[in-house]
């Protein structure tokens, strides 16, 4: 897969991106990032990249000609994703960040300061994206966010026991509590129950304290969840302890 990114700050990506998993992905040859910082495309004598707003306000607005001239010279003929990254945008989720990973390359605009002329808007990009409801200084951050997150969708990225498709999101739940050596630790003791060895019991025991940590922590999380039986009468079952009454009160 290759991601390209249109950045007012190309160095913000340079560490970022380098490290561990992503950093592996780009040797093995899994994922191709390629930064262009949009200056590069202003062609004026002073590299403008950015004006003041017509009919006055705050800020600086991105000016739509270097933007629309680095995307045909990125992606030529290329069909692809352009992506702004703006608070405005549908917000990341799981689903999405399937979805995007699906595509064998993206293209990332990073709006910054006010915002981006609307013609950029309306005229080339195919899709908005915000990482969460709050304001970011701009969208450097959050175009690594997704790159992150994208790039654990891609084959071979991860282990296969790693396996994104695997991990307790995919599923819709939150991740129980996990443990590694030593046994104990200041007197707190790891559950017998997973160094006991028993492979069904500690897949079950894992299942329901995703459960109750999701019951617990994000219970709108279990309304879209792919649930069994079972799990609906662990879930039964957590609700009829929390509606005891405390003995302890
Ligand atoms: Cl994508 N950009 C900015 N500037 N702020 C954000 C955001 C994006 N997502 C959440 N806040």
């Amino acid at each position: 897969m290759r991601i390209d990114i249109l950045t007012l700050f190309p160095t913000m990506f340079f560490s970022a991106l380098q490290e561990s998993i992503l950093k592996r992905a780009q040797q093995q040859g899994l994922l191709t990032l390629v930064i262009h910082p949009i200056r590069d495309y202003a062609l004026d004598r002073h590299q403008l990249t950015d004006d003041i707003p017509y009919g006055g306000g705050e800020g600086m607005i991105l000016k739509p000609e270097p933007i629309f001239r680095a995307v045909r010279s990125i992606l030529g003929t290329t069909p692809a994703p352009v992506i702004l990254l703006t608070p405005q945008g549908r917000p990341l989720q799981h689903t999405v960040v399937e979805e995007l990973a699906q595509h064998p390359r993206l293209l990332l605009i990073c709006g910054h300061y006010e915002g981006v002329d609307e013609r950029v808007r309306q005229h080339v990009v195919t899709d908005e994206i915000s990482i969460g409801d709050y304001v970011l200084t701009g969208g450097e951050l959050a175009a690594m966010v997704v790159v992150d997150a994208v790039a654990r969708f891609i084959p071979g990225v991860l282990g296969a026991a790693e396996g994104a498709y695997n991990d307790s999101f995919a599923a819709g739940l939150l991740e129980g509590p996990q443990y590694t050596r030593p046994p104990v630790f200041a007197g707190w003791e790891v559950p017998d129950i997973l160094r006991a060895g028993n492979h069904a019991l500690i897949a079950r025991w894992k299942r329901t304290m995703a459960l109750q940590r999701t019951l617990e922590r994000r219970p709108d999380l279990l309304e879209k969840a792919a649930l069994t039986s079972e799990d609906e009468d662990m879930l039964k079952q957590f609700h009829r302890t929390l509606g005891e009454p405390n003995v302890m009160e």
